[in-house]
């Protein structure tokens, strides 16, 4: 037996200002069956990631939803979390960038590399907004393209024609943010010397760390000379302050990266068995391995060990990029409801099925990867409902019945439990080199082989007839035991079925080495249903309500009663008449009511003085009891088009405030007010 191997293991980490979505979990997904498989085979196997909370834009989004950036980064970790325990993904830790451990990582780090010399400062000249009191990002930057004069484009590309140009070159340049007209203003930046880095580099990235088309693209950048890097941002920012330079912050991308080794040292602390340093010291011979998505290529593989090398400590031993997702071969899409968070796939559907279908399609590269709506449920009833658990659901009732749920020690085929084990090799190498594709394919085969085994001996004929009760046994037995095979080998993709099958065979959680052993003369529990066949019709449900979430985050976003109206300063003013036209009227809620399959709305039906309306509002969250709003005054906008929904036709809106979830207010008028009064 060999020694257990000590990895270390995270995915990216999320941005604290938005919700997850299955383009986020391919990445979990993928790294959790990585992580799952090394436990299963006995490897000591942490697995970490944190929210990357840092940055202007949460700073921007905090203050537009009138709270506080710590308030934000809680509110977002918990519905983070929340979604990755629902999928199954088995953090060791998930923390924040926003940490003290992280501050003190990123302060030493930097207070290393500076006193090493890799450090310079000079100035730079930037957009600023006079207004905001800011420097502005391209992203906060709008205005008219250079090349085809398109207007309301962002600063460093024009989405019409696809130049790239320098936001100076932008003609009428506007603050995204208080739509203020920017000046050229000059500061001190910090950079970071990568140039100093570049023969480190040059081997590192040619050692085996990288895929080959990652080392490849990563060669074009070196052999085209590598710049310094900007590192600070000048305040006002959410981020980790500068040592000795008051009012100048780390751009987020440089603490990030160190926020996996903030939430290590976080785990750590609290875990006496587990020392950061044997993992993170120059000499470790613990593994360490990101997982990343093809767009931060260059942060992963060339800014970070750059950073850790100047700072003194180990590099990765791998950075493993994956492709993009795509829904039904094209960008998932609001419109067309395939822009599917983590929480609505989970509304309706298991985070097996996902799993699976995810596993079934990831290979080592870097190629995207399209969820084929339709491929989804027709390859996930087939092998899962229609192959592995058959096994179990065609064998288990004529144990039960013809000997009291035991499994008689005959193995009827000892050249299908032989082809069985010599199979398995493949599949942990398929495992361990990411290919899980491969591995899938082959744990199907063997599937296959199982099932045509048992239509081959057809026990249901044998147990009609006289004399073959022991064969009936023997033949079961077998399927039970090649069912068990199978589930120890689908574990790391598959937990939960795994579990639930675990309880059926009455056997403690099996591990990777029990593919080498049999039951036998062994105590079944009673067969339960272990997984369900998709109905398609979950998927269109879990579509409809993607567009749905767009719907209400439009109808909570629109009544803009938290005076952040100004937040959107590009969008056009409106003068007086404009507001005039708005019919707003006092309404009083009649009956309020849930909605039959929609997770956000309520039914409203409103009294306006000479009529009655219908109302669909995306106010749910904060009233999980809507009979408390009947009776209650508020204010509705009358002359609204009508907009027709999958649950039938929205006369108009009612006007609420707040960021969402529970924080959403409805707004009422004063008491004394009547239904049908027109607000002037
Ligand atoms: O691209 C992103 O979503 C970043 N939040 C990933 C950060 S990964 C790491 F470096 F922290
Ligand atoms: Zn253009």
């Amino acid at each position: 037996m060999s020694e257990p191997r000590k990895i270390l293991v995270t995915s990216a980490l999320p941005y604290a200002n938005g919700s997850i979505h299955l383009g986020h979990m391919l990445e979990y997904i993928q790294t959790d069956i990585w992580v799952r498989f090394q436990k299963h085979r006995g490897n000591q196997c942490i697995y970490v990631c944190a929210d990357d909370a840092h940055g202007s834009a949460i700073m921007l989004r905090a203050e537009k939803e009138g709270i506080t950036a710590q308030q934000l980064i809680d509110n977002v970790k918990a519905e983070h979390s929340a979604d990755f325990a629902a999928f199954l993904v088995n953090f060791d830790n998930f923390h924040s960038t926003h940490s003290e451990e992280n501050r003190e990582l990123s302060t030493s780090i930097y207070l290393a590399l500076r006193d090493k010399g890799h450090i310079a400062t000079r100035s730079v000249t930037q957009y600023f907004d006079p207004e905001k009191g800011m420097f502005l990002a391209d992203r906060f930057i709008k205005g008219t393209c250079p090349k085809c004069g398109t207007e309301d484009q962002y600063g460093d590309n024009c989405e019409k024609c696809g130049a790239t140009y320098a936001p100076t070159e932008l003609k009428n340049p506007r603050s995204a943010i208080s739509g203020a007209v920017p000046v050229l203003k000059d500061s001190k930046h910090f950079f970071f010397k990568l140039p100093d880095f570049q023969a480190m580099l040059q081997t590192w990235t040619r050692s085996g760390t990288l895929q080959d088309a990652v080392a490849n693209k990563i060669a074009e950048w070196l052999d085209s000379g590598l710049q310094e890097w900007d590192i600070s941002r000048d305040a006002p920012y959410f981020g980790f302050e500068i040592p000795d330079e008051p009012g100048k912050y780390f751009y987020v991308w440089l603490d990030a990266p160190i926020g996996y080794m903030a939430s290590f040292k976080n785990l750590c602390n609290r875990t006496p068995e587990l020392d950061f340093d044997s993992f993170w010291n120059k000499n470790s011979t613990a593994e360490l391995y990101h997982f990343i998505g093809k767009d931060i290529v260059n942060f992963h593989a060339l800014f970070w060990p750059a950073m850790l090398e100047g700072a003194g400590y180990r590099k990765p031993t791998g950075i493993n990029v994956h492709g993009y997702l795509t829904v039904n071969g094209q960008k998932m899409s609001k419109s067309r409801g395939t822009f599917i968070k983590a929480r609505t796939y989970l509304d309706h559907l298991s985070p097996e099925y996902l799993r699976y279908y995810y596993a079934a399609k990831l290979s080592r590269g870097v190629d995207d990867l399209d969820l084929n709506l339709e491929d989804f449920v027709q390859k996930v009833n087939s092998d899962l409902v229609g192959k592995v658990v058959n096994i179990a659901s065609r064998c288990a009732g004529f144990i039960h019945k013809g000997n009291a749920g035991v499994l008689v020690a005959e193995n009827a085929a000892p050249e299908l439990t032989e082809a069985f084990l010599a199979a398995t090799p493949s599949i942990a190498d398929a495992y361990e080199a990411r290919d899980f594709a491969r591995a899938m394919r082959e744990i199907m085969a063997l599937a296959d082989r199982a099932n045509a085994y048992i239509a081959d001996k057809a026990p249901w004929a044998l147990a009609k007839q006289e004399g073959k009760q022991d064969e009936v046994q023997a033949v079961c037995a077998l399927g039970i035991n090649l069912f068990r095979q199978l589930v120890i080998l689908l574990k790391p993709v598959l937990p939960t079925l795994a579990a639930d099958a675990e309880a059926f065979l009455n056997v403690a959680p099996l591990s990777w080495d029990d593919h080498k052993t049999l039951l036998a003369n062994h105590q079944l529990n009673a067969f339960q249903p272990l997984i369900t066949r998709i109905d398609p019709k979950a998927v269109e449900a879990m579509t409809e309500a993607s567009k749905e979430d767009l719907a209400s985050s439009e109808a909570t976003a629109a009544p803009a009663g938290n005076g952040e109206l100004s937040k959107d300063p590009l969008a056009a003013e409106i003068g007086f008449d404009a507001f005039a036209a708005v019919d707003l009227r006092i309404a009083l809620i009649e009956k309020c009511e849930f909605v039959e399959g929609a997770d956000k709305l309520l039914r409203l039906t409103l009294d306006i003085g000479d009529a009655k309306r219908n109302v669909f509002s995306g106010i749910k969250s904060a009233y999980p009891d809507p009979s408390k709003l009947e009776g209650r005054l508020t204010l509705y906008v009358a002359n609204l088009a009508a907009r027709k929904m999958k649950f039938g036709v929205s006369e108009g809106m009612v006007l609420a405030a707040g960021p969402g979830g529970e924080e959403i207010y409805l707004l009422s008028p004063d008491s004394g007010a009547k239904p049908g009064q027109r607000v002037k």
